[in-house]
């Protein structure tokens, strides 16, 4: 059994490699490579799957995901500016990849090894990406 919690948080952010041109850049990274930074809102949900507990009936209780997304996640990125206020993201591109990749090992360490976890993020309505460990 598998389920979901989904949430949302806003932030900035600009995908570039230093070493590159602003051309190279932007032919690689296009809009997401502005020098001066733009915003996404980005969409997280977060898949937890195990047995229903006979007792609860639950697979987790969702307020309890909920809870440790509002803490490990919202409030780490939320209104932030991914490259310049986020250590998680120091030395790294902050891609939907990256991001997603980011989210399920913050998650994972809080969340029982007997359950499996998947994180899906997406940042436009028409791209999403989903992780779900190496
Ligand atoms: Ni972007």
């Amino acid at each position: 059994m598998k389920i979901c919690r989904r949430e949302t948080f806003n932030a900035a952010h600009r995908l570039f490699r230093s070493e590159w041109s602003d051309e190279k850049n932007r032919e690689v990274f296009g809009k997401c490579s502005h020098p001066n930074y733009h915003g996404h809102n980005y969409v997280v949900e977060v898949f937890v799957d195990g047995p229903i507990d006979p007792i609860t009936g639950f697979v987790i209780d969702l307020k309890v995901l909920k809870t440790l997304i509002q803490e490990e996640i919202i409030e780490r990125f939320d209104h932030r500016n991914l490259n310049l206020d986020c250590k998680e993201f120091e030395g790294i591109n902050p891609t939907t990849e990256n991001i997603a990749v980011v989210i399920w090992q913050l998650l994972r360490k809080k969340i029982d090894a007997k359950f499996g976890l998947e994180v899906h993020v997406a940042e436009t309505e028409k791209n999403k990406v989903i992780f779900g460990g190496e």
